[in-house]
């Protein structure tokens, strides 16, 4: 791992190697980061993750940058990591793809920086901000154009390469090689999907913040029986493998009523349980609590 700009590696490598740099490497970064390191690092994996040589995650405070650099360290291939802090120009300017990354009302900051504009130009900047839209990052770049952006909205289970990630089909005339590096970055961390602009931000809710509602319900699962007397481990690993057997089954037979209704034998406690959860109104807290976070966001 190389902290700080330890050396000098603003030029592509031969062989046209892609550069990523994220502009706010937080959470989200950083889960892309390492499932793009461990893509690169599995041999059975097509590894098309190895389009790019080399990463930097630039964030404001050291500590931060330190608490990535021990995150990522672990990964065979950190090495080929560069974590800056309070450096973006620096981070920007070596490479030719960005993953604007940060808090979604700090963009601007980071584009007002002396030389920032200049050195995005011509460049692929794929934004992950929540409710910020291309149009709104493309005016804050201003006049004169020549800026590559496209929204995508993946999740944190990048960690593990599982993230459902959306993409944005591009509004107007997009590179088709922009597109596919686009692409690559998020196979490379799970599966991918294509939406058109009106209903793009239904997919904050639905993919990027739905590992939180999960968690909650997995959570809820584990207070249960570990209420009626089960280890707060053995109920955490039951409930968390049973909602990935269920996401897998509902996946195969693509038909949740099937699934529900091959669990629930007449007369029997599943039953009793579904209709304890509809008298919690469920399907309605949930499907609204969706909307609401939609509104907010
Ligand atoms: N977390 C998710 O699961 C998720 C899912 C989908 C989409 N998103 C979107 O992804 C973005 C990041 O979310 P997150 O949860 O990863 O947030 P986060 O953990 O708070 O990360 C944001 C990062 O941006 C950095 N940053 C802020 N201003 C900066 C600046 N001027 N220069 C350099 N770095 C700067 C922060 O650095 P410091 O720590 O040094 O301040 C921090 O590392 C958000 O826009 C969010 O809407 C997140």
């Amino acid at each position: 791992m190389v902290k700080n700009g330890e050396h000098e590696s603003g030029i592509l490598p031969a062989g046209s190697k892609r550069i990523l740099t994220v502009l706010g490497c937080g959470a989200l970064g950083t889960a892309i980061l390492s499932g793009m390191l461990a893509s690169i690092a599995d041999l059975t994996a097509d590894n098309s993750g190895s389009l790019f040589a080399h990463f930097v995650g630039c964030v404001r405070r050291k500590d931060a940058a330190t608490a990535i650099s021990d995150r990522l360290g672990s990964h065979a291939n950190a090495a080929n990591v560069e974590i800056l802090d309070g450096q973006n120009l620096r981070g920007v300017k070596q490479a030719d793809t960005i993953l604007l990354a940060c808090q979604p009302h700090m963009y601007t900051a980071i584009f007002d920086e002396p030389g920032m504009r200049e050195a995005l130009r011509g460049k692929l900047i794929i934004s992950v901000l929540a409710s910020v839209a291309t149009t709104q990052l493309e005016l804050a770049l201003g006049d004169g154009g020549g800026y590559f952006v496209i929204r995508a909205m993946p999740n944190i289970a990048c960690f593990v390469r599982d993230s459902a990630t959306v993409i944005e089909s591009p509004q107007r005339a997009f590179p088709d090689a922009l597109l596919r590096v686009t692409d690559t970055v998020f196979r490379c961390v799970g599966r991918v999907f294509y939406i058109k602009t009106p209903v793009f931000d239904v997919c904050t809710a639905l993919c990027g913040s739905a590992p939180a509602f999960l968690a909650v319900i997995i959570e809820s699962m584990v207070d249960g029986a570990v209420a009626m007397g089960l280890s707060h481990q053995d109920a955490f690993h039951m409930a968390a493998h049973t909602m990935r057997g269920a996401a897998n089954l509902l996946l195969d037979s693509r038909n949740p009523w099937t699934v529900r209704h091959q669990v629930a034998s007449p007369g029997g406690s599943t039953m009793q349980g579904l209709l304890t959860l509809e008298q919690g109104n469920v399907r309605l807290t949930i499907s609204v609590g969706r909307q609401a976070h939609n509104d907010i966001t």
